[in-house]
């Protein structure tokens, strides 16, 4: 690994917890400092195996993105990269809350690109989604780093913007940056808010599955680690000022990935409801990687079927992990308790 301590933003979240596992896994000589404001999106559970997996190269600090105290942090922090998972992440949350969105993905990454531009020696890695193309028609060709920018949801929309900050902040000045846009993400420790997670934990409890509208839509699926090897390759090798698209080529219909996630549980389809379309949902999703796959030797190590059944086989060992996150009385603890227990910046290993 070219570097040694990286600043890793919402590492506490889905993918970013995924990369750091991975990093500190990977190589031992390199410490990561996580700094993550603890949304609902952090799972405690998360925080604390991160804070157990190697103490010694790993430190937490609950801090906001869009802060001062975030700003003082990178200061004082000595890092040599910085990658940015940080994000509100969900759709549908966006369309009821546009305005945490912006907040978050738009001003927390100026924040980012302000301390990056005082220490242009610090490598950044910014961590979009293909979300920002917009949508694809059935036969259009999947989108590749040269399509317009085109997005529909709020979200897709402030993770756009954020690229096009990101883009002028590193043609301006002169910046050692590099932009992520990946497909949707499955696998272990995955909010169940997100359709994957959702079915597999609906249908293990026998609840109703909502499939959005037909369920025609398509999605392009990858496995989170895979996403995460893309991000070590970029992070090393991905030319500055350029975007990488990372994708499996896993194109599914929102319906056939529901009926498989029943299959492999071995529930009924009489499960599935169709309710109400998402406002401007987009139809289509299909990313070309053949730049990432070409520049940097990156490519998916797992199949969809073994990665899915892998996955789906998580949920049901770890019931536990997403019941919490289900339950209201543990939500509502968790926002009075845990959010207060992490005030300010903190380090080392931390429970609750
Ligand atoms: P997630 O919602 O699981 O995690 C987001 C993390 O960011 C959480 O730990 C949360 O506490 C933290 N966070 C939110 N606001 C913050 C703030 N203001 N300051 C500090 N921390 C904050 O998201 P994810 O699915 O892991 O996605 C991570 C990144 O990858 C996002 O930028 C997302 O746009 C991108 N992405 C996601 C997917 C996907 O399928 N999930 C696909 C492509 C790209
Ligand atoms: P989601 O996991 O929210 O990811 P994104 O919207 O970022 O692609 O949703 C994936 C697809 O599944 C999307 O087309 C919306 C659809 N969907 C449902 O049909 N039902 C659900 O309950 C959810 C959460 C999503």
């Amino acid at each position: 690994m070219k570097y040694h301590h990286l600043v890793v933003t919402g590492g506490s979240g889905f993918i970013g917890s995924h990369f750091i596992s991975h990093v500190l896994g990977s190589y031992p000589g390199v410490r990561v400092s996580c700094a993550d404001s603890l949304t609902y999106a952090a799972h405690p559970d998360t925080v604390e195996y991160l804070a157990k997996l190697s103490p010694e190269r790993y430190s937490f600090h609950r801090l906001d993105i869009t802060s001062p105290a975030f700003s003082e942090f990178l200061k004082t922090s000595g890092c040599d990269a910085i990658v940015n998972f940080a994000a509100e992440s969900h759709v549908d949350r966006s369309i009821l809350d546009p305005a945490s969105f912006v907040r978050t993905n738009v001003m927390g990454v100026q924040n980012i690109l302000d301390y990056v531009r005082s220490q242009p020696s610090v490598r950044l890695v910014h961590v979009s989604t293909d979300e920002v193309y917009g949508t694809l028609s059935p036969t259009d060709p999947a989108f590749t780093e040269s399509n317009t920018l085109d997005p529909n949801s709020p979200y897709a929309a402030s993770k756009a913007a954020a690229d096009l900050l990101v883009l002028a902040a590193q043609r301006t000045f002169k910046l050692d940056i590099t932009i992520t846009r990946c497909s949707n993400n499955y696998g272990p420790f995955q909010f169940p808010e997100k359709l994957i997670p959702l079915v597999i934990a609906n249908a293990i409890e026998d609840k109703p599955v909502p499939v959005y509208g037909d369920g025609r839509q398509v999605r392009d699926w990858i496995y989170v680690l895979d996403h995460c090897m893309g991000i070590d390759l970029v992070l090393q090798n991905g030319r500055s000022g350029e975007v990488y698209n990372l994708s499996a080529h896993e194109e599914r219909y929102n319906i056939d990935m529901v009926h498989k996630l029943l299959g492999i549980l071995g529930k009924p389809t009489s499960l599935i409801q169709h309710v109400g379309d998402r406002p401007a949902h987009d139809r289509r999703y299909a990313v070309n990687s053949a730049k990432a796959r070409g520049e940097l030797g990156w490519s998916p190590k797992v199949t969809f079927e073994d990665a899915l059944t892998a996955t789906v086989q998580w949920y049901l060992k770890n019931e536990s992990w997403w019941k919490k996150v289900r339950d209201k009385k543990f939500f509502e603890f968790y926002q009075a308790n845990y959010t207060n227990k992490f005030e300010g910046e903190t380090k080392g290993a931390r429970v609750l």
